[in-house]
């Protein structure tokens, strides 16, 4: 009889041990060593899996879907190996305990559903767009001077003739209310205490007029340009009346961009799946402040020109989104300068070319943007044109530049590659959807503490002093 220990020692021998042999698969293979092939393959395969997955966070670019911001940042730093000190960001509700835009937006995301996180993370079809305008502040590393005395240190600045506390504006954003009930009113009163100006969407759920009543706010109208032209003169003309500094123009968003994860997720509004409603009730906070509470979304400021029975809440946005002009072109925005008699904007741009003509036709200001990732995928990143716009405009303009903001030192940055101020999009709305007006109120903090620290490391003691002097680009 066969011992068991035969089966150990010479393990060709263990058939013997279990009786006769198993059936062969052609090539001589056995079922049982397929089934180990097989197993083999799929751990090769997941093992593949997480090295990719991993090799994508330490190269700082965005996941083909959501992972949380804390999996993004452990995974990211240099200082972690294998999970090793394990790490999480604060995603709890103490404002104090939060210390970067990383922990308000890991706040956001454990209390806003899926669908809402989708639409204020979200970018165009592969999101190629949004990784690179994150990454691109990365090609950029701080050359610091010594031995500066950097006692007193000034963020402050001047746009358009007036100073500003530091060199930031909250961006236009549509659909706010979907994060925090009045939440256009609350980033308006956040920027207004931070002395920062506040541009208010044409989709925004607060009615401009009310926005304009928030003391001390340097309110800017965004406008959207669709519909017949009466539509747009009468935006235009009440934003002059409510007493708005500045009127931006956008100019990149006359197309929807793609966004491809609204639709896999079922965010489509006209079409929510019952996986989105039931996450929509687990999501207690956010249902009772906002839906329960406050009631359907509208889109206050562009409702009245909407046909009457397309006003609720989805149809109109379908109804605006078919109605915007595909036509615009220079001589439009030509004819808004004309009607516009404050400072101009023009939110969008990305060439060289397009931001002299800007500079031609008598805009005051562009915005580099594209759009937070949200429209053309593949687009180059803001801060990649800055430079050489601000070389062939000198200072006939004032530059801003927008795109994956999250840090102080992505401002600095932008400030010494020549931009007179950044529009900050989603970090502030991290801020807003965790903890309304006090939450965007530290996210502007943290940015502020963020700036100035730099700038004492660096060994500069303004924003004015700022330049490529102390940037260097080493690849
Ligand atoms: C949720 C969301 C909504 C936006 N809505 C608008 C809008 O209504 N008008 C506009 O000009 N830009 C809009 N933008 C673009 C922002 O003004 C800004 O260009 C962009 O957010 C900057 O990138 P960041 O989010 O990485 O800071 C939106 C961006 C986000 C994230």
């Amino acid at each position: 009889m066969a011992h068991i220990d035969d089966a150990q020692q010479a393990p060709w021998k263990a058939a013997a041990v279990r009786g006769p042999t198993p059936p062969r698969l052609l090539g001589g293979l056995t079922w049982r060593g397929a089934a180990l092939a097989g197993a083999f393959a799929v751990a090769s395969g997941l093992a593949i899996a997480v090295r990719r997955r991993g090799s994508l966070l330490r190269q700082g670019r965005a996941l083909p879907r959501f992972a949380p911001a804390d999996r993004i940042l452990a995974a990211a730093s240099p200082a972690v190996l294998a999970g090793t000190p394990e790490r999480r960001l604060y995603a709890g509700r103490d404002l104090t305990r939060a210390v970067t835009i990383e922990d308000l937006r890991a706040t956001a995301h454990r209390r806003l559903p899926r669908f809402a996180l989708e639409y204020l993370e979200g970018g165009a079809e592969d999101e190629a767009t949004l990784a690179h305008n994150i990454a691109a502040w990365a090609q950029w590393c701080f050359a610091p001077r010594a031995l500066i005395d950097v006692t007193q240190r000034d963020l402050s600045t001047e746009l358009f003739g007036r100073r500003m506390a530091m060199p930031l504006v909250i961006a236009p954003t549509g659909l706010n209310e979907l994060f925090w009930p009045h939440a256009d009113r609350r980033l308006a009163e956040a920027a207004a205490a931070a002395g920062v100006p506040y541009a208010q969407s044409t989709m925004s759920n607060d009615p401009m007029a009310e926005v304009a009543r928030v003391p001390g706010l340097r309110h800017w109208w965004q406008l959207y340009v669709f519909g017949r032209e009466e539509i747009r003169n009468a935006l235009i003309d009440r934003a002059h009346d409510v007493g708005c500094e500045a009127l931006i123009v956008t100019t990149d968003a006359q197309t929807y961009g793609n966004r491809e994860w609204e639709t896999r997720n079922n965010a489509d509004p006209k079409n929510l799946s019952w996986g989105t409603k039931i996450d929509a009730l687990l999501h207690l906070r956010w249902l009772i402040a906002g839906l329960l509470l406050h009631g359907m979304l509208r889109f206050a400021n562009v409702v009245d020109f909407v046909p009457k029975d397309r006003r609720r809440f989805f149809d109109s946005a379908m109804w605006i989104r078919s109605q915007m002009d595909h036509a615009l072109s220079w001589d439009t925005v030509k004819r808004i300068r004309d009607r516009w008699p404050r400072r101009l904007i023009i939110k969008g741009l990305l060439t060289v070319e397009d931001v002299v003509r800007a500079a031609e036709i008598g805009a005051d200001a562009v915005a580099l943007s594209n759009h937070g990732g949200r429209q053309l995928d593949w687009a180059v990143a803001p801060v990649d044109v800055l430079p050489e716009a601000r070389r062939a405009v000198s200072n006939r303009l004032a530059l801003f530049v927008d795109g994956g903001i999250r840090r102080g030192s992505d401002i600095v940055k932008a400030l010494a590659l020549g931009a007179d101020a950044v529009l900050v999009g989603r970090a502030v709305l991290y801020g807003v959807a965790a903890a309304g007006m006090p939450g965007a109120a530290r996210a502007l903090a943290i940015l502020r503490e963020e700036i100035d620290r730099d700038l004492a490391l660096l060994g500069a003691r303004s924003i004015s002093e700022l330049g490529p002097r102390f940037l260097a680009r080493p690849h």
